[in-house]
C-alpha cells in the first residue's frame, strides 16, 4: 500500500466499518460530501468530469484536514445536457430529495456539520433547497444534533483562487462550461483521458437556455464558450492544489463555526 493509499483509507468512509465511524464521531462531527454530474462535456470531455472534479477535490481535503469523505454522489440535476448521449440527470426534485435523504441520514448518527463539495453549476439551487428542507426535517424527527446542525456548499470551481488561475491560464477562452480548467483537473486524475484532447473550431455562444433541444441548438458540440484543447495535467494538479488549499481552510472554519 502506498502512501496516498494509506492516506485515503483514513478518511474514505467507502473503507469504514461502523465501529469506526462511531470513534470518528467522539472527535469530529463533520464529513465532506462531494457531489457532481453525469453529464455532456464538450466533444473530448470525460462524461463523468464533474463528479471526477468533486471527487478529487474532496478527497484531496479529506487528506489534508482528516475530514471524512462519503462516496460521490455522481448524478446530479444536468436536464439541460440531456440532449446529448450519455447525459444521465435527475429532475431538481428528485435530487433535492437525494441530497435531503443523504444529509438526514449523516445528521441522524451525530454529524453536525455537512461540508458540500460541488463539481457542477447546476446543482447549486437545487442543494441550497435541500439544505433548507433538512434544517426543518431535523427538527421534525428530534434529532439530537438539530440546534448544532449546519450544512455547506461549496463550488469548487467558483473558488476566487480557483477562478483567479483559470483567467490566468485561459484568458475568455475559460467558458462556461467544459471549461479547460475542469477537464485539466481530469486530465491530471486520469491520463488515459489525455487521448481525447484535440483541436476545436472555436465554440458557439449564445443566451438563455429552454430546455435540452434549445441548448443543443445553441450550442452543438456542447461546449459554452470553452476551449477544453488547452488543459494539460499540470494545470489540473496546480488547480486542484489551489482548490484543496481554499477549501480546507474554509472547512476548518466551518467545523469551528458555532
Ligand atoms: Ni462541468
Amino acid at each position: 500500500m502506498s502512501l496516498s493509499d494509506k492516506a485515503l483509507n483514513s478518511i474514505y468512509l467507502v473503507y469504514k466499518s461502523w465501529p469506526e465511524v462511531e470513534e470518528y464521531l467522539t472527535d469530529c462531527k463533520g464529513i465532506i460530501l462531494p457531489i457532481g454530474s453525469t453529464e455532456q462535456h464538450g466533444p473530448t470531455g470525460a462524461i463523468g468530469t464533474d463528479a471526477l472534479t468533486a471527487e478529487g477535490v474532496a478527497l484531496e481535503v479529506g487528506k489534508r484536514t482528516g475530514v471524512l469523505v462519503t462516496p460521490t454522489q455522481s448524478f446530479g440535476m444536468a436536464e439541460h445536457h440531456l440532449g446529448f448521449a450519455g447525459t444521465i440527470s435527475l429532475k431538481p426534485s428528485t435530487l433535492l430529495a437525494v441530497m435531503h435523504d443523504l444529509v438526514v441520514s449523516l445528521a441522524r448518527h451525530g454529524f453536525e456539520r455537512i461540508f458540500v463539495i460541488n463539481g457542477h453549476g447546476g446543482n447549486i439551487a437545487t442543494v441550497k433547497a435541500a439544505f433548507a428542507e433538512v434544517y426543518g426535517s431535523a427538527v421534525l424527527r428530534g434529532l439530537p444534533v438539530a440546534s448544532k446542525l449546519r450544512c455547506r456548499l461549496v463550488n469548487w470551481f467558483m473558488v476566487e483562487e480557483v477562478r483567479r488561475e483559470a483567467k490566468l491560464l485561459y484568458g475568455e477562452e475559460e467558458g462556461s462550461h467544459a471549461t479547460p480548467s475542469e477537464i485539466a483537473v481530469t486530465l491530471h486524475l486520469e491520463s488515459s483521458l489525455l487521448n481525447k484532447q484535440r483541436i476545436l473550431p472555436p465554440p458557439k455562444s449564445s443566451g438563455f437556455i429552454a430546455g435540452p433541444e434549445d441548448f443543443r441548438r445553441r450550442y452543438p458540440d456542447g461546449r459554452m464558450g470553452s476551449n477544453p484543447f488547452l488543459a494539460k495535467p499540470e494545470h489540473g494538479a496546480s488547480l486542484l492544489d489551489i482548490a484543496a488549499t481554499a477549501i480546507s481552510k474554509d472547512l476548518s472554519n466551518f467545523l469551528l463555526e458555532t
